[in-house]
Parts: structure tokens; sequence; C-alpha cells
């Protein structure tokens, strides 16, 4: 049977950058919902929303302190009825995130726990190691830098036990072998559900599950950890029996679909992830991580693939998310690097599976270089003022108007300040432009939902001298990530990232052909 999913493109909402309803500078459910319609111009079929449940802000909502309610700041349950009817009146269907791996600590779970050492079971509370329990449990680190454990302080004011986040510290990690987290989770997920959300963005979906011994961490060093899998903190066995759970309560709502966010790095260790008890998608990050470059992309996508079709699951495509740099950024900046990101859309939509764009993407938006006094990402602190974290990818989306906010709010005084360059990439300035990003993203998918060609499921990659060819049936994708032209084979030019000039296919340029 083929799921609505099975190539379906989602739109990734940050929340806090789409739209300000009002006028307090951060983005809000009801600005999402007065989007809509931009959204169905643009083509998209589903939506993906950063988490917008009760929260300190501490990870810009990745800390829930009440999973079902919705933060003040982004409105409340009406809100996002609202949002949800309006969507699915326009044919879009809307998931959500969903953060199982830890709570704020904010959330009465924890403030509990601290109160009171007997209540600490459902979070990973340890003593510490040395003299007086003054060193942490381990020697895990945080994935925004630092130890991963804090040491607390116990309710009589004498230091106590250590507790452990894998992210900041005001985002303790659950203890997933305490039935009541399962218990809660299923009530999450049937709270959200049964209002008419179609399916959830699992976060940390390879986190989770802990090894009971807590072992010491081998490497230490995160960029080292990036391409392997020998890491006690994440990917433990018995995170697969959360995600049938999960799946077996998804199985009641027969159309809702959970993505994972999934960074393992084998492709074994992926698909485990996609059996057809567990996952319905995986994140998949490889063209992410790809340089522009046509054996590496060639690679990412064969990779990508290969892990899907080891679970017999549909592949996933991204370019970017509200993590990672933005890719204009990424392929060098400027003209070039939104050549580049332009091409590289192309291949994408060219591809079978579901892709994700994130907001802004469209709009072939930049990363932004904000000043150290704005910075809000907790990797900032964390690294010791030495990584500069994510703010850069999530500066507000530029709507309208010759100066900011473009339309974004009514303030001026945006949570991340807009740059005045942006003036020349609002989405009005870009529609009276046949040849935008906009345009040019509208029209790609506009072709990918209505051409036959792209029923085909089946792909043929190649790569050399600089250029990708992509078959997809009787489509070609051609990317020319080489330094020269080179000539276009015969055949109907359906779609050109750039322009093409003299029967050749330009540098940082690709084109669709039948
Ligand atoms: C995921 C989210 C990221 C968040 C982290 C902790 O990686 O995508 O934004 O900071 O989880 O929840």
């Amino acid at each position: 049977m083929r799921r609505w999913w099975a190539d379906a493109v989602f739109y990734q909402v940050y929340p806090r950058s789409f739209a300000d309803s009002n006028g307090d500078g951060v983005g809000d459910l009801a600005g999402v919902t007065a989007g809509l319609d931009y959204l169905v111009a643009l083509g998209v079929d589903a939506l993906w929303l950063n988490p917008v449940m009760v929260s300190p802000m501490a990870d810009h909502g990745y800390d829930v302190a009440d999973p079902r309610d919705v933060d003040p700041l982004f409105g409340d349950l009406d809100a996002l009825d609202e949002l949800l009817d309006a969507a699915h009146a326009r044919g879009i269907r809307v998931t959500m995130d969903l953060v199982p791996n830890h709570t704020s600590s904010a959330h009465p779970w924890f403030v509990e726990a601290l109160a009171d050492p007997h209540r600490r079971e459902r979070y990973i509370f340890r003593d510490g190691r040395g003299p007086g329990g003054a060193a942490p449990p381990n020697n895990w680190v945080s994935v925004f830098g630092g130890p991963a454990w804090t040491r607390d302080t116990e309710p009589d004011g004498s230091p106590g036990q250590w507790y452990l986040h894998l992210f900041d510290p005001a985002q303790p990690d659950l203890n997933w072998n305490h039935p009541e987290v399962f218990e809660d989770l299923e009530k999450t997920l049937r709270f959200w559900l049964d209002r008419g959300v179609d399916g959830f963005r699992i976060d940390v979906a390879h986190g989770m599950a802990k090894p009971p011994e807590l072992p010491d961490m081998a490497v230490t060093d995160t960029a080292l950890l990036r391409n392997s899998d020998d890491d006690p903190r994440f990917d433990n066995e018995s995170v697969h029996d959360i995600h049938r759970f999960i799946r077996t309560v998804l199985d009641d709502y027969p159309d809702a679909v959970a993505v994972g966010e999934v960074w393992v790095h084998g492709n074994e260790r992926f698909a485990m992830y996609l059996r057809p008890d567990e996952l319905h998608l995986g994140f998949n990050f490889r063209l992410v991580q790809a340089d522009f470059d046509a054996d590496e992309i060639h690679a990412a996508i064969d990779n990508a693939l290969a892990a899907a079709a080891l679970a017999g699951a549909t592949p996933t495509w991204t370019l970017s998310n509200h993590d990672v740099e933005r890719e204009v950024t990424r392929y060098g900046g400027g003209v070039r690097g939104l050549a580049r990101a332009r091409a590289m859309a192309l291949v994408m939509l060219a591809l079978p599976g579901a892709v994700f764009v994130y907001n802004g993407e469209e709009l072939g938006l930049p990363n932004v270089e904000l000043p150290d006094a704005v910075l809000q990402d907790p990797v900032w602190e964390r690294s010791g003022h030495t990584e500069r974290g994510r703010d850069g990818c999530r500066v507000p989306m530029p709507w309208s108007g010759d100066v900011p906010p473009f339309g974004f709010s009514s303030t001026a005084d945006t949570w991340l300040p807009m740059p005045a360059e942006w003036a020349s990439l609002t989405v009005q300035r870009q529609l009276t432009d046949p040849a935008s990003t906009l345009n040019f993203y509208r029209r790609a998918i506009q072709l990918r939902a209505g051409r036959t060609e792209f029923d085909d499921v089946g792909i043929d990659l190649s790569s050399a001298d600089g250029v990708l060819t992509v078959r997809r049936g009787p489509l070609r994708c051609l990317l020319n990530a080489g330094a020269d032209p080179v000539p276009l084979p015969p055949g109907q030019v359906l779609l050109s990232s750039g322009e093409l000039a003299d029967g050749t296919l330009p540098p940082d340029t690709a084109v669709w052909l039948v």
C-alpha cells in the first residue's frame, strides 16, 4: 500500500521564525495558520512543526515542561486546533516534534526529583566518583559541550547526586527503564493524535535507552565520533523496544507517521530503526554532510538509498534544518552558494522518497553572522564561547517590505535581528521575479507532484568529471559540480536551477531533462 508520506514534501516550520501574529517578536501558531496559503502555493504536502509545547525555552522548546499543552509564547490549544483545521481543509497534514529523550528541568517530575531523593527514579541520578563523590559518575560529554552530568544540591544544602543530561543541564535525560515514562509518552501521543495531528518527528530517536552500567566513553571528542557508532550514549539495543512501543500506539491511527531523528552512522544500524514495527521514516543526513562534489553527492545518495532499502523503507532527503548551517552558506555563500543550493534542490527533488524543506530554504536564505550579544543557543555558553551554535540558521523569515522586520512581525525587535540585506529576499519581492528562488522551488515541487516521470521509484546514479547524473525512468537530472560548462545531452528541459547557455550546463547548475 502506498502511504501518503512515501513521496511527500514536508515543510519544516521553526515556529519562532515563521510569522509572528501578536507583535512580540517571536513567531507563533496563528502566524503559521496565516501562512498556509503561501505553503499551498509552494505545493507542500505536510508540515513538521518544531516543538510548541510548554517550555522555559532553554533550548527553544526542546526542553518540555508540559508535553500536553501549548506554550503561551506560541498560542494555546485552540490556536493549534485552528491550525490543524485550516491545514487539513487545504489538504496539508501536520506533524509535530516529540521530545522523548529528556524533559525540561522545570517539568514537575524533575522538580519533585530534586526536592525528594526518593523520587528520582524517572531520571538518571547517580552518586559521584572519587572523594566525596566530587567527580561525575562517568566521563560522558554533553552534545552541547562540557560534561553530561550536573551535580545537584540536596534539600539540606549539602552537595548531592549527579544527574545525566546529554544536552543542556536544563534538559535532564529520562530513565527509559521506568514504566511511568512509557505510560506518560503514550498519553502524550494519544493526546495529540486524538486532536488530529498526523504524526511526529521524534527528537533524538537514537537516544533514550542507556546501557545499565553507564560505561565511560572510549572517545569523548565529538568531532571524531561523527563518523563512528562507538558511543555508549546513543543507539543502545533497548531503544528499539521504545520504538516498537511508540509504533503500537501509532498503529491505532492508521495514517499517522513517525519520522525519527536518527544520527547513527552504519547503514545496518540505521535500518534497524526502520523495521516494519518501528519508525516509518528516518532522517538521513548524508546529503547535509556532503560537500558540493559530484562523487560525494553520488555516494551520499547511494548510501541513503541503500540504508532505506535494507529495511524496505522509504528514503528521506534533506539539505538543512534548524540544527545545521544553511546550505547557501555551506556551499560557499554569495551568488555561488545560492546557485549551488538551487542546483542541489533540483537533485533532491528528483529523488524518490520523502523530502524535507526547512523554512526559508525556498527563499535561498543564507546563514546569518549574528553579533555575540544576541546569541541564544545554549551551545554558545556551554562551549565556553568557542562554538557559535545554531542561531544563524534560525533568523526569522522575511515576508515583505524594504526594512526589517520585513513583515515577519509588527515589532522591529525580533527575537533574533534580521539582516537589512534581506530586502531582496522577501517573499513579496521574489513573487514578482520569475527567476527567483521561490518561483523556482514552486515550479520544481509542482513538476515533481504533477509529472508522471516522478512516479518511477527506480533510480540509477552515475558521476564522472564533476557531473552527477540521476536517472529516474525517463527523467534525467544532471548536476554540474565541476569547474567548466558541459554539453547538455539531447532532451526537453523541464526545469533548470540557473540559466542554460548555448546548449551547455554551466558549473553550479542542475537541470531536469525528459
Ligand atoms: C535535536 C534537535 C535539536 C535539539 C536537541 C535536543 O537534535 O533537533 O534542536 O537541541 O535534539 O533536544
